[in-house]
């Protein structure tokens, strides 16, 4: 049977924001709702869309797991020339989402991100699982290769070289650190008609809070 995609849509009634209620920090909202969601029994809570822009202009998206969120900075790790990678080292400029569909919430931040220092990058790449270590040096992420076999071979040899030894972070994987300039709070309300607030950095430091049209 054909499904009516024009035919799938639910109501959102779940909660609601006022202006009031929400932090004057928008690092403390986010932490309160990622709280939430850490307990709301969504999948990945952690797991977040990012999006970079290529030297030309063209926009693209992927998910990555936040690691951290710490002195006002939000984390993640990659390989520095995936396509994500090249593409910051070209443009700094980012935006990344969460959306947790069993709360009916959502949250944008946009901002800038640089690399993590390399030590703190060793610091999350010690913390891994073994095979996620050797995945990160034998992979090309991003890359065309010619067939699966080719990173299995790769793999096999890696993890037999590294075998009883602490295993290096290689130099072309580690963090970048988001410094976010704006937020946006979305929670789902009735007849689509949204609660949505923005937080945006000021000149002065502080952050202003906005009310956004559904
Ligand atoms: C739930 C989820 C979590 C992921 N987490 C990461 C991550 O933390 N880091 C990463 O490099 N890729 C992660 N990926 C894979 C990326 O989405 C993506 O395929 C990869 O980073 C290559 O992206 P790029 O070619 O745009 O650079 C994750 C994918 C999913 C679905």
């Amino acid at each position: 049977m054909e499904s009516q995609l024009s035919d799938i849509r639910r109501e959102y009634k779940k909660n609601k924001l006022a202006k009031e209620n929400l932090s004057s920090d928008p690092f403390e909202q986010f932490q309160h709702w990622l709280d939430d969601a850490l307990h709301s029994g969504e999948e990945e809570p952690t797991a977040m869309i990012i999006a970079t822009v290529s030297a030309d202009g063209h926009p693209s998206t992927r998910t990555v797991l936040l690691k951290g969120l710490e002195n006002g900075k939000f984390i993640f790790f990659t390989n520095y020339e995936s396509r994500k990678g090249q593409q910051l080292a070209g443009n700094p400029y980012i935006s990344l989402s969460f959306v947790w569909h069993k709360l009916e919430r959502q949250i944008h931040i946009e901002g800038k991100a640089v690399k993590c220092s390399p030590e703190e990058s060793d610091a999350y790449f010690a913390s891994r699982p073994y095979k996620s270590k050797i995945g990160a040096i034998i992979s090309p992420q991003s890359h065309v290769i010619r067939s699966r076999m080719e990173i299995m071979r790769a793999f096999a040899f890696e993890a037999a070289k590294w075998a009883g030894q602490t295993i290096k972070r290689p130099d072309n994987w580690g963090g970048f650190a988001v410094t976010p300039t704006r937020f946006e709070f979305w929670q789902g309300r009735e007849s689509r008609l949204h609660d949505r607030f923005q937080y945006t950095l000021e000149k002065d430091g502080n952050w202003k809070k906005e009310r956004l049209a559904p």
